[in-house]
C-alpha cells in the first residue's frame, strides 16, 4: 500500500466540493462521470426489485439472468465468444479491474501500461507487488501505438499488458492495424492482456470500437473489463463485470467471495433492463459529440492551446504552451485564475506533460465559460 497511490481524480472532485461548500464560485470539470440522470426503465426495474424483495445475497459471480444477458449482449455488439461462467458482475468496474490484477500479478513481475493511462491501473499492479512499467505515447502523434514502442518495454518478466480504448484520458480510439499490432505483439510474448472497454459506447465520426477478446487466437488470454457507469449513466449504482474463459474466471472468483460476496441484487436487476437502454445511450453519445465539438474546438482556436477532437469518450485532453509552465502549474494556475477545477495530465503518467484533462460530460454554459475563461488567461 505505501507504493500505490491515491487516485487524483477523485481527490480533485473532493477539492472541487469542498471549494463548493465553502462558498467559492468554480466550476469543476475533473469527475469522470456522466452528467445524465439514469433512465426511467432502469430505476423502475429496481424499485419493483426492492417490492419484490429481491435484497438477498446473489451468487458471487451474479444473478444467471444478467449473466446471460452479457453474454448476450458481448455476442451481438463484441463479436465476442463469451460464456455464462466466464462473466462475474462486479459492483462497478473498478472491482473487476483489480481483482484482475491481484489474481494474476505478484512480485518479481511486470505489467505494461499504455500512458497517459487510468491512475488505478498503476495503483492496482502496485498494490499487487508487481512492477508497473509505463509505455509512454506522444501527443503529437495523437497518442497511437506502434508494436516497437511495445517491443522497447518488454522482458521476460513482463506478464500482462492493460490496454484502454477509447482511452482515458486521451480519447484516442484504436484503429484495427493497431489492435492487430498488439494482439500479435501479445501472442508472440505470452502475456496476458486486460482490455478496460468501459467507455466502447462512446466513439465519435464514424470510428468503430473494436474488442480484443472478439480475436480467436486470443480468446484465452483475454480479460474484457466493462459495466454501466459510463453507458447507461449509473455511476453510483456499480454496476460493472470482467469477461474471460472460466479458467481465469475461476481464479478471479475467489477474489469476489472473499472481499465483496456479491453485487447489490436489486443493482443487477435493473442492469438487466439498462441493456436495452439502446436508444437512451446513443442520445447521450450524441449529445457528448455537440460538447466535444464546442469545447474542443474553441479550446483550439486559442493560440497557447493544442486540443485535438476526442475520438472517444467525454474528455478534451489538450496541451497549453504557456511560460514554460507544467501540467501542474497549468492547472494550479487555471484554478486561481479562472477558477476552474481541471487535472494535470501528468496525473495520468508519461506522456501527459504540459497537458490537462477536462470533461465534457458538463453542461452548456458551463463549457462555454471554461472556453471564455481560458482564452482570457492564456491570450
Ligand atoms: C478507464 C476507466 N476504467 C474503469 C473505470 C471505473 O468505472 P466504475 O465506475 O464502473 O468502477 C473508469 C471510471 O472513471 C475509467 O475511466
Amino acid at each position: 500500500m505505501k507504493r500505490a497511490g491515491g487516485s487524483p481524480t477523485v481527490a480533485l472532485n473532493a477539492k472541487g466540493i469542498r471549494m463548493r461548500e465553502e462558498g467559492i464560485d468554480i466550476l469543476s470539470f475533473a469527475a469522470g462521470e456522466p452528467d445524465f440522470d439514469t433512465p426511467e426503465p432502469v430505476k423502475a426495474a429496481a424499485i419493483e426489485a426492492i417490492r419484490q424483495n429481491r435484497t438477498h445475497y446473489t451468487s458471487a459471480a451474479g444473478t444467471l439472468p444478467l449473466r446471460r444477458r452479457i453474454v448476450r449482449k458481448l455476442r451481438e455488439e463484441n463479436g465476442i465468444d463469451a460464456v455464462e461462467d466466464g462473466i462475474i458482475v462486479t459492483p462497478g468496474a473498478k472491482p473487476a479491474l483489480i481483482h484482475a490484477i491481484m489474481s494474476f500479478l505478484e512480485e518479481g513481475d511486470e505489467c505494461m501500461v499504455l500512458t497517459p493511462a487510468y491512475p488505478s491501473y498503476r495503483s492496482g499492479i502496485l498494490m499487487a507487488g508487481a512492477d508497473f512499467v509505463p509505455v509512454p505515447l506522444s501527443f503529437d502523434s495523437g497518442f497511437t501505438v506502434t508494436r516497437g514502442m511495445l517491443e522497447e518495454k518488454v522482458s521476460p518478466r513482463s506478464k500482462m499488458l492493460i490496454i484502454c480504448s477509447p482511452c482515458n484520458p486521451t480519447g484516442h480510439v484504436l484503429t484495427e492495424a493497431e489492435i492487430r499490432d498488439i494482439a500479435d505483439f501479445v501472442l508472440e510474448h505470452d502475456l496476458l492482456l486486460l482490455s478496460d472497454e468501459i467507455y466502447e459506447k462512446l466513439v465519435y465520426d464514424g470510428r468503430q470500437h473494436y474488442s480484443f477478446a472478439a480475436i480467436p487466437e486470443l480468446r484465452d488470454r483475454v480479460i474484457t473489463l466493462n459495466g454501466l457507469s459510463k453507458s447507461a449513466a449509473m455511476t453510483g449504482w456499480r454496476l460493472g463485470y470482467s469477461a474471460s474463459s472460466p479458467e481465469l474466471a475461476r481464479v478471479m472468483l475467489k477474489m469476489q467471495q472473499n472481499t465483496l460476496n456479491c453485487t447489490a441484487s436489486f443493482t443487477q436487476d435493473a442492469a438487466v433492463t439498462a441493456f436495452d437502454c439502446t436508444k437512451e445511450t446513443e442520445a447521450m453519445r450524441l449529445s457528448y459529440l455537440k460538447r466535444r465539438d464546442l469545447i474542443c474546438d474553441g479550446l483550439d482556436a486559442i493560440p497557447a492551446i493544442t486540443c485535438p477532437r476526442a475520438e472517444g469518450a467525454f474528455y478534451a485532453f489538450f496541451r497549453i504552451d504557456w511560460k514554460g509552465m507544467s501540467s501542474e502549474e497549468l492547472a494550479d494556475y487555471i484554478l486561481e485564475k479562472a477558477r476552474l477545477l481541471v487535472v494535470p495530465g501528468t496525473a495520468f503518467g508519461e506522456g501527459g506533460e504540459k497537458c490537462i484533462r477536462m470533461s465534457f460530460a458538463t453542461d452548456t454554459a458551463s463549457l462555454q465559460t471554461a472556453v471564455e475563461r481560458l482564452g482570457q488567461i492564456f491570450a
